[in-house]
C-alpha cells in the first residue's frame, strides 16, 4: 500500500492507493459506534457496496446507504436532496461520516452534501474510476449542475481521507479506464517528464491494469495534483496547467454533446492539438509531439479530431470557455515534455492550423 499526504495547511489528508483495500476493515478511519452514510449508485453498489458495509459494520459501525440514479445527467440539486433526506430520515448528526463510492459524479455530488450537511460532515472518498482516483478525488472541489451550467453550485471542501483501491478499475468499462489514463498522460507532459518516460514503458501494464503499476501511477498523479493544490488552492496560477488539452477538448464535448465522448477521449486529441500548437511555436519538437501521440494511441485513445467535426467549429466554442479572459484566449501549451506553461492570446490563425494538423482528412 501507497499513502500520498495532502498538504493544505490544517488541513491535511491521507489518500491510501492499494490492492484490496476496500475489504480490508483497517482501510477505515472509523470507530466503534460511528454512523456512516454511504452515498452511491446501482452501477457501482452491485459491485462494492457489500463489500463496504460488511468491513465497516467488523469495525462496529452503523452503516446506512442512499442510492442515487447513475450518470452526469443525474448529477443536480434533487440528487443532492436525495442524500440530505436519508441523512434527515435517519436521524444522522453533526457526527455523522459521508462516504462516497463511485467515479467522479458520486464524490462531487457526496462531498458537496457532506460540506453542507448541517454545515459541513465529516467525508471519506472511495473513488472507483481511474479518473476520479488521479484527478477529482485531490483538491477539493465539490459540486452539482444547474441547467444553466456544469458544477455552477458547489464548494471547497476537504475530505479526511481517501481510499483508492485499484481492484475496483476491474470492473470499470474498458474505455473508461483509457480515459482515465488521458488524465495520467497529462499529468506527465505538463509537470514531469521523468513519469512521462515511465508512462511510455509502463502503459501497456496500466492498460492491462496490472496493480503494481496502477499503484505507482495513481500515487505520482496524486502526489503531481497534490503539489499543484497546495501551491495554488484557489486556482489563480499553477492549477491552470491541468487544463492542457481541455479547452480543445471542452469544444468537441460541446459540439458532439455531452456524453457521445468521454471527457479523457477528447482531452487527449486537445493534447495533441496543444502540442501541434507548441511545435509551431517553435517550442516542442516534432519528435516530441509524435511521442505524445504513440502514447496517447497506445492507451487506445483518439488524436484526431471527430469525423463530424471541422477545424472551423472549435474557436466559437473556445471563445466561450471559462478560461477566456476580456475576449483573449488562454491556452496550457509545451515548452517540451514536462514543462508546460499558459499562453496569452494566440494568433487564432495559427490555433486553427493546428487543428487542421489533428484533422482526420489530413
Ligand atoms: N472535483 C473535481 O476536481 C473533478 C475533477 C475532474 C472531474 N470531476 C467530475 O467527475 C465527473 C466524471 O467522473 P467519472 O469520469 O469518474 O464519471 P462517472 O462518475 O460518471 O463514472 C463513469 C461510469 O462508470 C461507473 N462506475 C464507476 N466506478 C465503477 C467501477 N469500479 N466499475 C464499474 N462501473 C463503475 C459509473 O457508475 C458511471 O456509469 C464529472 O462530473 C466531472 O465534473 C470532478
Ligand atoms: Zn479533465
Amino acid at each position: 500500500m501507497l499513502c500520498v499526504n495532502v498538504e493544505l495547511q490544517e488541513r491535511r489528508y491521507p489518500i491510501l492507493i492499494g490492492s484490496g483495500l476496500l475489504q480490508d476493515e483497517r482501510s477505515y478511519p472509523i470507530k466503534h459506534g460511528d454512523r456512516v452514510m454511504i452515498v452511491t449508485n446501482p452501477t457501482v453498489a452491485q459491485f462494492y457496496l457489500d463489500t463496504v458495509i460488511y468491513a465497516l459494520e467488523k469495525r462496529g459501525c452503523v452503516v446506512d446507504h442512499v442510492l442515487l440514479p447513475d450518470g452526469e445527467k443525474y448529477k443536480t440539486l434533487e440528487s443532492l436532496n436525495l442524500i440530505f433526506t436519508a441523512l434527515l430520515q435517519g436521524n444522522h448528526g453533526r457526527d455523522t461520516t459521508i462516504i462516497a463510492l463511485g467515479g467522479g459524479v458520486i464524490g462531487d455530488i457526496a462531498g458537496f452534501a457532506a460540506a453542507s450537511y448541517q454545515r459541513g460532515v465529516r467525508l471519506i472518498q472511495i473513488p472507483t474510476t481511474l479518473l476520479s482516483q488521479v484527478d477529482s478525488s485531490v483538491g477539493g472541489k465539490t459540486a452539482v449542475n444547474h441547467e444553466l451550467g456544469k458544477n455552477m453550485i458547489g464548494a471547497f471542501y476537504q475530505p479526511s481521507m481517501v481510499i483508492i483501491d485499484t481492484l475496483t478499475l476491474n470492473t470499470l468499462p474498458k474505455r473508461e479506464v483509457n480515459a482515465g489514463l488521458a488524465e495520467v498522460i497529462k499529468y506527465g507532459a505538463i509537470l514531469d517528464y521523468e513519469f512521462f518516460e515511465w508512462l511510455e514503458q509502463h502503459i501497456d501494464e496500466l492498460v492491462a491494469l496490472h496493480p503494481e503499476a496502477l499503484q505507482h501511477c495513481i500515487s505520482r498523479c496524486c502526489q503531481i495534483k497534490a503539489d499543484v493544490v497546495a501551491r495554488d488552492e484557489t486556482e489563480k496560477g499553477d492549477r491552470a496547467l491541468l487544463n492542457l488539452g481541455h479547452t480543445f477538448g471542452h469544444a468537441i464535448e460541446t459540439h458532439l454533446g455531452y456524453g457521445n465522448w468521454l471527457h479523457g477521449e477528447a482531452v487527449s486529441t486537445g493534447m495533441m492539438m496543444a502540442a501541434a500548437l507548441s511545435e509551431e511555436l517553435g517550442d516542442i519538437s516534432i519528435a516530441d509531439v509524435s511521442r505524445l501521440e504513440k502514447l496517447l494511441a497506445r492507451a487506445n485513445l483518439p488524436t484526431v479530431s471527430p469525423d463530424t467535426m471541422q477545424p472551423e467549429d472549435y474557436l466559437p466554442h473556445m471563445m466561450r470557455d471559462k478560461k477566456v479572459l476580456a475576449g483573449k484566449l488562454r491556452l496550457v501549451l509545451l515548452k517540451s515534455l514536462g514543462q508546460a506553461y499558459v499562453a496569452n492570446d494566440t494568433d487564432h490563425t495559427l490555433v486553427l492550423n493546428a487543428i487542421r494538423c489533428c484533422t482526420q482528412t489530413d
